[in-house]
């Protein structure tokens, strides 16, 4: 139904990785694959730019766009239509407006969500379908239980709708476990990090391969006070080492910064990593994108998610769709 109604050969779909790690070469490289291939957030003119060069690059191909709510501006609505993705995914808040638009426009809108309440409050507001995120998920969770708990009771909540897994799906095994469960399809952040298109820095990539564990923290909350899962660098080493949340004193700050960063220009986001010091633990959610100092990666979130212990290669995005989609 997922497949058909957006025009996709395989159910497999590339989390939209927030600040600028996921643009337009990874979305059409997954595209091209026959998966879906998202672009994620950017100031509203750019990420209709970067939409458009996705589709270039994957000519008739179904294109995403990710939009994470607490960043979203009113702009981003026309351009994200213009651009004439096949679909939107929702995380991190709710607008019923925004979905009645957006469908309006024949755009089918995906909802994540982390716990029964948000599933059903995602559907209520008009979502064709949602994807359930489960604990293990990298980068910003609303996750509450293990993927492979939750996956079932969003399914019944869905009635019929589809529901995607995200969480610890990184290879065929995570694949046929989730289309066994009842998926529709997957979303995979982790794996697609790890790819030759993704846009992290060639470090950050390296820290994730040779992870061992994973954090859950606030630490890189500043404007966005939201727990997030990371790969451990300096400033998880200094700053989470006597509780994974970082210090009680920096999680009320970043709480206070939050309106502010709602009227900060997005792209003033990707500028902060230049000012973060390991001494003064105010870091913005910004990642280490490729082109900026070496020392971005200690002080920067390195997002990843549970299976980043067993990931052990950075491939190209096709090749990973072609892994994962064994599974099926
Ligand atoms: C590096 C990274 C960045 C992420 N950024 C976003 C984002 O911008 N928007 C979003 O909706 N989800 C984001 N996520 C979460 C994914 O949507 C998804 O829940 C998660 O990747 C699934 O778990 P996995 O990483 O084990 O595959 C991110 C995940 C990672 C790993």
């Amino acid at each position: 139904m997922l497949v058909e109604r957006l025009g996709l050969e395989l159910p497999i779909a590339q989390a939209g990785l927030g600040g600028g790690l996921a643009g337009a070469e990874l979305a059409a490289a997954v595209a091209r694959a026959g998966g879906l291939g998202t672009v994620a957030i950017l100031p509203p003119a750019r990420m209709g730019a970067e939409l458009r060069r996705a589709r270039d690059l994957a000519p008739g191909r179904p294109i995403a766009a990710n939009l994470l709510m607490p960043f979203t501006r009113p702009a981003h609505l026309e351009h994200v239509i213009e651009a004439g993705v096949a679909a939107v995914v929702l995380f991190f808040g709710f607008d019923a407006e925004l979905v009645r638009r957006l469908r309006k426009a024949g755009i089918f809108v995906l909802h994540q969500v982390g716990n029964p309440a948000q599933a059903r409050r995602a559907l209520a507001d008009g979502a064709d379908g949602l994807i359930a995120q489960g604990l293990q998920a990298g980068g910003h969770l609303l996750a509450e239980q293990d993927t492979w708990d939750f996956l079932p009771a969003a399914i019944e909540i869905a009635d019929g709708r589809p529901v995607l897994a995200a969480g610890g799906i990184h290879d065929a095994t995570g694949v046929a476990r989730a289309s066994a469960a009842g998926a529709a399809g997957v979303v995979c952040g982790t794996r697609f990090l790890l790819t030759t298109e993704c846009a992290a820095h060639p470090l950050y990539k390296r820290r994730v391969l040779a992870a061992a564990r994973t954090v859950e923290t606030l630490l890189f909350g500043l404007g966005w006070a939201a727990r997030h899962r990371v790969v451990e660098n300096a400033a998880t080493a200094r700053w989470c080492a006597r509780r994974d949340a970082g210090p009680r004193a920096i999680e009320w700050v970043n709480r206070r910064t939050e309106p502010l960063a709602r009227h900060m220009p997005l792209a003033a986001l990707p500028l902060a990593p230049r000012t973060q010091r390991l001494a003064l633990p105010l870091y913005s959610p910004a990642p280490a994108i490729a082109g900026m100092a070496d020392r971005a990666v200690d002080v920067t979130p390195l997002y990843a998610g549970e299976c980043a212990v067993a990931i052990d290669e950075v491939i190209g995005a096709e090749q990973a769709v072609a892994v994962l989609a064994r599974g099926l």
